[in-house]
């Protein structure tokens, strides 16, 4: 199988009035971390073409150079539980739909990109029987063991049948959207999997946030999908499902929007959608994405410039965390061991890996106070209130954080 294949055609809409308007150039899999053997190994890695394209007919903001999945999630280190800002999101997340459909023990809930059974395990606190999705093979059986029952595959026609007679009272997919390509199957199989009384609930980054952010970093060959309100609610119509509600949280990847969906034809006329359509219209079109793209060179170059300068100055200067982001933050504006001399992350199967194509190596976050380096480059930025709140230890010995988004800053 070709590793990467190039459409043609919107996943949404099916049209082709495609207009590129961010090209981040060829960039290796934000999520491929690599051992230390293949660090070593002079080989570059594989690097594919990360384009961003405008719908002219539906306005999805997307990509058509499609990796083959199994490069990207057959093994995967990213973990749910890895902030306690996303163990609280999650927990009420599980609270706000446990009793808008007033949940029991008879009730069934499947979420379709499970991870680590994050939310799944909130549910089940709730009293609600739970199903998890998750194509990783290490986090399908990491959830198995710990009595989670969890399919491991991608979520199709297949896994409808599996999940048996009882159809789903709640179908949660949080990040998942956002990464499948054949969006209209999909859809079909979430319909079908759902009881007539149920719920479909969906997280995704608005594009809006990305765009006004300018957080680039969050455009990788796994996201091929920048939602905004117009094009989710063409893709529901066609599956004769409703989006009913719709929130925004603005603490969670930089900017998420939940969508709620259900059967029923009960079309939303909320205040809410009409401002997020509003802002879409004038934030998330063409010209917008095409301001875009400048502003993100103009970040590149001013992050380079300031590395660049205190590192003339002697300082030392270390990454801080290793999202999937930060392969394309550092690659983009090629930061490499030259300029950061490690990278911390709590998550145990990180630590020991090497940022993709920069190689910078990946350690535990005690190295921090143990190095006690100059300068500290926030790449989980997302975490930023929660980060800075316990790292004061490192901000008080004279540490100071450099923040990329939404132009590099320095805080002390
Ligand atoms: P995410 O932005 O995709 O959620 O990933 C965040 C990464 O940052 C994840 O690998 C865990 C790591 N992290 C830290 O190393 N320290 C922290 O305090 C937090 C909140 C996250
Ligand atoms: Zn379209």
């Amino acid at each position: 199988m070709t590793p990467v294949s190039t459409g043609s055609r919107c996943r949404v809409c099916g049209n082709s009035r495609l207009k590129l308007g961010l090209d981040l150039g060829f960039l290796p899999l934000a999520n491929s971390f690599l051992s230390a053997e293949r660090a070593r190994d002079p080989t570059p890695e594989q690097r594919y073409p990360l384009r961003v394209y405008y719908c002219q007919d539906c306005s999805l903001i997307q990509l058509i150079d499609i990796v083959n999945k199994e490069e990207m999630f057959g093994d995967y280190a990213f973990l749910t539980s890895a902030s306690k800002t996303a163990l609280t999101h999650f927990d009420e997340y599980a609270d706000e739909m446990s009793r808008r459909l007033s949940l029991n023990s008879t009730d069934l809930v499947v979420d379709i990109g499970s991870n680590d059974g994050t939310l799944l395990k909130s549910f089940q606190r709730r009293g609600a029987q739970i199903m998890g999705i998750e194509p990783a093979r290490n986090l399908a059986a990491r959830c198995s063991a710990e009595g989670i029952p969890t399919l491991n595959e991608y979520f199709g026609p297949e896994t409808v049948s599996k999940i048996g007679k009882h159809k789903a009272r709640l179908i949660t997919a949080n990040n998942v959207v956002s990464h499948v390509n054949d969006l209209n199957g999909f859809m079909d199989s979430v319909s079908e999997a759902l009881s007539r009384d149920g719920l479909f609930a969906f997280e995704v980054p608005w594009v809006v946030d990305v765009i006004r952010h300018n957080n680039f970093d969050i455009i990788y060959h796994e996201h091929l999908s920048y939602f905004g309100f117009k094009p989710i609610s063409e893709l529901f119509k066609k599956h004769n499902l409703d989006l009913i509600d719709l929130q925004h949280f603005s603490n969670i990847h930089g900017g998420t929007l939940r969508g709620i969906v259900a059967n029923s034809d009960s079309p939303l006329k909320s205040e809410t959608v009409k401002r997020t359509f509003d802002r879409e219209n004038r934030e998330a079109n063409f010209e917008s994405l095409e301001g875009f793209a400048r502003r993100v060179l103009e970040i590149k170059h001013k992050l380079s410039q300031l590395l660049l300068e205190l590192k003339r100055k002697g300082k030392t200067i270390i990454g801080y965390g290793a999202p999937a982001k930060a392969t394309i933050l550092l690659n983009y504006c090629s930061i490499d061991r030259s300029i950061l001399d490690f990278v911390t992350d709590t998550t145990p199967l990180k630590q020991g890996r090497f940022i993709p194509g920069v190689r910078v190596p990946i350690v535990a976050p005690e190295e921090i106070l143990r190095k006690n380096p100059d300068f500290a480059l926030l790449l989980a930025w997302n975490y930023k209130a929660e980060i800075l709140q316990k790292e004061q230890k490192y901000l008080e010995s004279g540490g100071k954080f450099i923040v990329p988004f939404p132009e590099p800053q320095i805080i002390s």
